[in-house]
């Protein structure tokens, strides 16, 4: 049986002016990497998935050059808003595709993706949270799709990663989302964005997934924000999620040069 193969790519942070550089990096040539290298992968690769922080201001123009990028690979791709996204903006401004990224759920091989908006009663400081809107579409669709391998899909974070400034930064109401997933035995794993850094934990018997950035990498386990330094662990990422239809994920991240 062939499985389902998705490209998360997240954390863009373009500016408005593609000159500009994000925290000392031009992220819009980190971007073009990344495509480029997505590119070599389709037609293996399904769709991709974008999980916030597309732009850095919210800015239209950021979103009009991304579409023209995706636009680029041969598969639908489906965006999500971070903490520095608009969200209404985002949707206008990015649709270029026929629609896809109104869609908020994606249903393909035995599996259903649902798509989530974390980015409810900001804090100011990066934090986010599911609105009661988003949380019953959760469990809307759960329901909907109990007889699927369900994969979640949101921006920020519903486990802390063990560094004090991301960790106060994470899904506000995290313990309501979990108490959501916690009614439905479908889903495998949860994907997100916001951390800039590599995760793969545990909680109970759903994967949670986290994923580098396009953009810059933020050091793990540190008091505050410290940029990653390692040669390799600094370079601009994505990853790969393998699904299969007995429920199984296989997933590997992809680091090209900056
Ligand atoms: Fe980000």
């Amino acid at each position: 049986m062939i499985p389902l193969v998705v490209a998360q790519i997240t954390d863009f942070h373009l500016q408005n002016n593609p000159d500009q550089d994000y925290r000392g990096f031009n992220v819009e040539q980190h971007l073009d990497r990344v495509v480029d290298d997505l590119l070599l992968q389709t037609p293996a690769v399904d769709m991709i998935i974008c999980s916030g922080d597309l732009v850095h201001h919210g800015g239209p123009e950021g979103y009009q050059r991304l579409s023209r990028r995706l636009a680029r690979l041969p598969v639908p791709s489906y965006w999500i808003p971070g903490n520095h996204d608009d969200a209404q903006l985002m949707l206008k401004s990015g649709d270029q595709q026929g629609g896809q990224l109104n869609q908020r759920s994606v249903v393909a091989q035995g599996w259903a993706i649902i798509l989530l908006d974390s980015t409810a009663s900001p804090d100011g400081q990066g934090g986010g949270s599911l609105s009661s809107t988003e949380l019953a579409f959760l469990e809307q669709q759960l329901q909907q799709y109990s007889t699927h391998h369900c994969l979640v899909v949101l921006h920020h974070n519903p486990l802390p990663v063990g560094s004090n400034w991301q960790d106060q930064i994470m899904l506000a109401n995290a313990d309501q989302f979990w108490a959501v997933l916690g009614q439905h035995h479908s889903v495998r794993a949860v994907i997100n964005g916001h951390v800039h850094q590599a995760s793969d934990q545990l909680r109970g018997e759903v994967r949670v997934i986290m994923t580098p950035a396009t953009s810059v990498q933020f050091k793990a386990g540190c008091q505050q924000m410290v940029l990653e330094d390692d040669p390799v662990l600094r370079q601009p990422a994505y990853r790969l999620l393998t699904l299969h239809r007995d429920g199984q994920i296989e997933t590997s991240i992809k680091r090209v040069e900056g």
